[in-house]
């Protein structure tokens, strides 16, 4: 019989879609968070705490392929560190992890850069510990998913007049087509880091936000800001962004027509 595949973070958007892959593909799969998933949910559920290490051993019995996609705006290198440890104890054979695009190229130094933007260094240390594990391992950076632009243009339209980094971009990815290359991932032999994954079109971040409040039939007035700052600096040059991998299939404008009602335009 095959072994358990662990997914962490699988209540959250991503893992809740790598989880129902696996399963659905036949594997048997767990799925690790601090929190229960809502009532309805048919898959193996672990609570697991990969800040304090409540749970993990439990969560890695009898895991062999760990598919980890906890995460959070800070500490993900200490979580990564947690769970290799107990990972490496447990046996497991093949760790896949996903990262963002620009872990690597957003120098994040400053303290107003590691309070802007800590989260990709953050990606960074994770992704190191990761591979310096000494457990087989694929990972694989992404941009963000829709579902986070969203989310962002969402809390953004709160505001009556919304400031708009200048010159700041976004390739926004489906979080589905994510989710089909991590199971991938997981069902092959160990890759090490893998090309980027990253959506098809990118946008200037006042499109995004225009687009979503377009869709949403709201108006309110954009004020560019200038973000100060080295990573800002980088990421107005573009080291969030994937060109040479826009390899995702399906747009923004797509998933706005699903997700929010109205008229959408860019
Ligand atoms: N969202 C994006 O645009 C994007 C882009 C590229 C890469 N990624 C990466 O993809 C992964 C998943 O992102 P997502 O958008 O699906 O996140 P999400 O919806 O916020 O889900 C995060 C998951 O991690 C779990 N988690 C958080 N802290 C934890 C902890 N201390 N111990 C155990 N579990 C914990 C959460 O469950 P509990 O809160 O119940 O613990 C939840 O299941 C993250 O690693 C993220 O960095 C995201």
């Amino acid at each position: 019989m095959s072994s358990t595949i662990l997914v962490t973070g699988g209540t959250g958007t991503l893992g809740r879609l790598v989880a129902s892959r696996l399963r659905d593909a036949g594997h048997a799969v767990r799925v690790a968070g601090r929190h229960a998933p809502p009532p309805g949910h048919d898959i193996d559920f672990v609570q697991c705490d990969l800040d304090t290490g409540d749970g993990v051993e439990a969560a890695l019995s009898g895991v062999r392929t760990v598919v980890h996609c906890a995460g959070a705006q800070k500490g993900d290198g200490d979580k990564a560190r947690l769970l290799v440890a107990a990972a490496s104890r447990a046996g497991v054979t093949h760790l896949v992890f996903i990262s963002v695009v620009g872990a690597d190229t957003i120098p994040v130094r400053s303290r107003f850069d590691r309070a802007a933007f800590g989260y990709f260094a953050s990606k960074r240390d994770a992704e190191d510990v990761v591979a310096g594990s000494g457990i087989p391992f694929s990972t694989l950076r992404a941009t963000q998913f829709f579902e986070l632009t969203l989310l962002t243009a969402r809390a953004m339209a709160k505001l009556p007049v919304i400031p708009v980094p200048k010159g700041f971009r976004f390739q926004p990815v489906d979080a589905g087509e994510v989710a089909d290359r991590l199971v991938e991932l997981a069902l092959n032999e160990p890759a090490g880091l893998v090309p980027d994954l990253a959506g098809p079109l990118c946008y200037p971040m006042r499109d995004l936000i225009r687009s979503y409040l377009s869709a949403a039939g709201q108006r309110r007035l954009l004020l560019p800001v200038h973000m100060p700052g080295k990573a800002a600096k980088a990421i107005r040059e573009g080291a969030n962004l994937s060109e040479d991998m826009a390899v995702g299939r399906k747009t923004w404008e797509e998933f706005l027509t699903e997700r929010v009602p109205g008229v959408v335009g860019r």
